[in-house]
């Protein structure tokens, strides 16, 4: 047998905590905190029934929709996201600053392939969001944390950084941050853009959480305050529209996006045409707005449930209320580590992400930290959920 790609072996144990909450979304008895998706009563399930059934014919868009694509995606639905998510942020964009792509978790992996170099340094907030890691791994990249507060990247501990390793690239998920569902403040993302423009260095802006706000004010991208092309803001069409459509974009410069032109041309040619164009034409309709609105709905509540769930069932816990996104951070006392309270979780039948693997070099490994999502579990089950969770939690206590 031929032997596997060093590489490999650098993404095992990603790849093994991504399996299993898989399985525990898929166990019908489990009530599952672990994965990130939306719930299914936010998918537009009916919206898209009606389009489909209307223009995927011959007179219509069913050739288009069933034949090889531009690789750089379908202009009407480019032209979409400019008017519908970029324009409102600030962000003034033109048809080439924008590429489709297959879900956001392609942008990082399009990015990796144009600037890194095995060895690069690549630095990214502690905890932060592990499947960006192992593609930032799967390119043989060095990646190295940055302490963060309640206000995101400390922007000291970053410049340290800069100074002693020289990085490539800063990865930030500046909204809801995946896991722990802080939002970096104002005046950080200035001062990331300002750190990319002075050091020469890609910020990696990744926004999936941004639409998906209950509470608080928007705050400007990063990508608004860069003056000189290095940020590159990429998003996910997967929370707001559909995860299973594969659907997200990169907006940068055009000499950037020409570049990515080339390496997505040769990683799958293009993204998938149909879910473009059924894309394209529930935003052209109108329909975007309300469903946004509708979905925070959905899970305001979740969050809401969540929030009194924590506070009267862990009381000895600290976490973080987010005015958006999918998930909380819950940190337990020291002694509780999640890791290997696992399986008695699993016996449970309540899941859970253990903080421990959103963790890299750079920073203390937490053991006693958790992310919780509430996004896909209706309120009544979040209720019984974290009722054998906090028993769990106590019988360690
Ligand atoms: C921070 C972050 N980036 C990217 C993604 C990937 O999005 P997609 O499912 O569209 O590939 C996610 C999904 O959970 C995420 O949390």
């Amino acid at each position: 047998m031929a032997g596997f790609a060093k590489r490999m072996a650098y993404m095992q144990s990603t790849a093994d905590v991504v399996r299993y909450l898989f399985e525990s979304m898929t166990d019908p008895e489990t009530i599952s905190f672990g994965g990130g998706a939306p719930a299914r009563e936010a998918l537009p399930v009916e919206l898209i029934h009606d389009i489909a059934n209307e223009v995927l014919n011959r007179e219509q868009r069913g050739s288009q929709a069933l034949q090889y694509g531009n690789p750089i995606g379908i202009p009407d639905l480019r032209q979409a996201v400019i008017d519908h998510l970029l324009q409102p942020k600030g962000l003034q964009a033109r048809l080439e600053n924008l590429i489709i792509v297959a879900g956001g978790m392609e942008s990082m992996n399009l990015v990796s392939q144009l600037y890194l170099e095995p060895g690069d340094v690549v630095l990214v907030e502690s905890p932060t969001f592990i499947q960006s890691i192992q593609v930032f791994k799967m390119f043989e990249a060095r990646c190295i944390a940055c302490e963060t507060d309640e206000h995101g990247l400390v922007i000291e501990d970053v410049t340290a950084k800069i100074k002693q390793y020289s990085p490539k690239m800063i990865y930030v998920i500046p909204t809801f941050q995946n896991p722990s569902g802080r939002t970096t403040s104002l005046e950080r993302r200035r001062a990331l853009a300002e750190l990319g423009s002075q050091h020469d260095i890609v910020i990696l802006e990744d926004d999936p959480y941004c639409e998906m706000r209950y509470s608080g004010e928007a705050l400007p991208p990063i990508k608004y305050f860069d003056e000189t092309g290095n940020t590159i803001f990429v998003n996910s069409l997967s929370k707001i529209f559909s995860p299973g459509a594969r659907l997200g974009y990169t907006f940068a410069d055009r000499n950037i996006i020409d570049k990515l032109y080339e390496v997505k041309t040769a990683t799958n040619s293009h993204t998938n045409v149909i879910t473009q164009v059924l894309c394209a034409e529930f935003f052209n309709r109108g329909l975007y707005e309300p469903h946004l609105k509708r979905i925070r709905d959905i899970h305001r509540e979740r969050r809401d449930t969540m929030m009194n769930c924590i506070k009267f069932m862990l009381p000895d816990a600290n976490h973080v209320y987010p005015d958006g996104g999918l998930f909380t951070w819950v940190e337990l006392p020291e002694q509780v580590d999640t890791t290997a309270m696992l399986e008695e979780a699993k016996a449970q039948k309540v899941a859970y992400m253990p903080g421990r693997e959103f963790f890299v070099e750079g920073q203390p490994i937490r053991n006693n930290c958790m992310r919780v999502s509430f996004g896909s579990v209706p309120p009544e089950k979040i209720q019984v959920g974290m009722e054998r969770l906090s028993k769990v939690i106590r019988s360690k206590l």
